[in-house]
Order: C-alpha cells, then sequence, then structure tokens
C-alpha cells in the first residue's frame, strides 16, 4: 500500500504525511531529504549544485544510512536551494529512483505500506500508488509557515528573503524538463491556504478510505 503526497515547499507535505504514517502504521520517506543531502554534499565539495557531473557524483554516493540524511543543516534555506538546482538534474533523479522505489516496495520494518512526500511521487516514482493527493497553499501562507518553522528551530531567517526564495524554487521545480512539480491526473488535490493541519489530516484519511477502504487505526 502506497500513499504519494506532494506539493510545493512549505504546503505541509511532511506534516501531513507523518500524520498519515502514524495513524495506518505506515513507514513515511522525506524525499526532499534525499535532494538536500545531494545538495549539501555538492557544496561542501565545493562544488557547483548545478554541475551535472558533481551532483549526478553525490547522488550516487547516497545511501540510506549515511549520517549525512539525519543533520540539521539540511533544514536551511541553502540546503533547499541547492536542493532544487542538484534536482534539475536527470542523472540525479535516476540515481534516487531506486532508493525511494526500494523504501516504497520494501517498506523498512516490515510496516504493511509506505508514505512518501516529495514533488514527482504520484508522476514518475510511484505512479501506481493506491492514493495520491497533491497539497498546496499560496506562496505567501507557504513562506509564512517555512518563516515560523526555521524560528521554532533556531534557524535565522529574514521573512523577505524566505518569500523570494521559495518563489524561486516554485519557478525551477515546476519549470525543470525532469519530473516537474504537478499534480498527478488522479491526484486529490487540496488547497490548504485556510485550513490547518487538523482540517488536512481528516480530508485526506476520508480520501484515503475511499480508495482503499483503511481506516485509521487509532
Ligand atoms: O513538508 P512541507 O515543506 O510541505 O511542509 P511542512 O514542513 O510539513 O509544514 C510547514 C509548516 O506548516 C509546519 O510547521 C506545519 O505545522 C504548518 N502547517 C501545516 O503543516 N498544515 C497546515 N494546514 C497549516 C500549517
Ligand atoms: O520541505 P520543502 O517542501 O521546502 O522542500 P523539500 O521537500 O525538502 O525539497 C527540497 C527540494 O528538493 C525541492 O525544492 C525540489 O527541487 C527537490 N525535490 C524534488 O525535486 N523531488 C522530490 N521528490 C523531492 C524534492
Amino acid at each position: 500500500m502506497v500513499v504519494a503526497i506532494d506539493g510545493p515547499a512549505a504546503s505541509g507535505k511532511g506534516t501531513l504525511s507523518q500524520r498519515i504514517a502514524d495513524a495506518f502504521g505506515f513507514a513515511h520517506l522525506d524525499t526532499g531529504v534525499l535532494y538536500r543531502a545531494v545538495g549539501v554534499s555538492v557544496l561542501r565539495a565545493g562544488g557547483d549544485p548545478a554541475d551535472n557531473t558533481a551532483a549526478a557524483r553525490a547522488a550516487y554516493e547516497l545511501h540510506p544510512e549515511h549520517p549525512i540524511l539525519q543533520e540539521v543543516a539540511l533544514r536551511t534555506d541553502e540546503a533547499a536551494q541547492a536542493a532544487s538546482k542538484v534536482a534539475a538534474v536527470p542523472e540525479v533523479r535516476a540515481a534516487l529512483l531506486d532508493f525511494q522505489r526500494r523504501f516504497a516496495t520494501h517498506p523498512p520494518g516490515g510496516a504493511p505500506g509506505a508514505v512518501l512526500d516529495g514533488r514527482d511521487i504520484g508522476t514518475v516514482v510511484c505512479p501506481d500508488a493506491q492514493a495520491k493527493l497533491f497539497v498546496t497553499a499560496s506562496v505567501e501562507v507557504r513562506a509564512e509557515r517555512r518563516l515560523k518553522e526555521l524560528q521554532r528551530r533556531g534557524i535565522p531567517a529574514i521573512s523577505s528573503d524566505v518569500l523570494e526564495d521559495m518563489k524561486a524554487r516554485d519557478a525551477r521545480d515546476s519549470q525543470r524538463a525532469v519530473a516537474p512539480l504537478r499534480p498527478a491526473v488522479d491526484a486529490f488535490v487540496l488547497d490548504t491556504s485556510a485550513l490547518d493541519a487538523d482540517q488536512v489530516f481528516s480530508m485526506a484519511v476520508a480520501h484515503i478510505g475511499s480508495k482503499t477502504g483503511l481506516k485509521p487505526a487509532a
């Protein structure tokens, strides 16, 4: 059982995915972390994230136990920008595909299902997912959410920079040639601009139930 959750930055995909995973006893993979790890690895090696060779090398070196995947440094805006640059490199996307598909077909801990969140889960990584959600919100609402989140984590950030960075990332993610950000034709599109996380969760549970017949355990 696979639930695919896609959407732009700070739309609430990660929060929703973790809640869905907890409710149904599924494993959760935040695929953005993989792109962030590749972007940060390239920066640390003194490379340019938009350079195909450097980005592809870093992507092929990434594996599920790599310690970089746990680093707080992946949460910064700098990491997000680097991620969206390496994410436009076709070899990077190809290198990360196996990692993601293996998680979907063999969820860790023998979980009966997996929730993957990202940009292209419903369109490319798991096109046969039993339930697909596309979560979105206005860029202003999303920038505000991200700012609060960075402040909560103690990461310094300026409101206007977060908004500009998000617009730049939205543009790069939706205009790239390979696996651009867009809803799958069979995705349930949820605009969360005026919804809180509990409302989004209830709507997502109802959608998953209608597609799979599953109900949350708790
Ligand atoms: O994973 P993604 O970047 O899409 O977003 P997130 O990190 O899950 O959520 C960004 C922030 O928005 C979190 O602090 C949530 O508490 C908050 N939020 C939400 O997730 N859903 C809403 N409907 C409203 C706010
Ligand atoms: O948390 P937030 O939504 O801000 O970003 P993220 O999900 O961590 O993703 C960081 C970047 O990785 C995105 O801007 C995309 O360029 C890229 N990404 C992607 O191309 N495909 C995915 N499945 C996940 C992330």
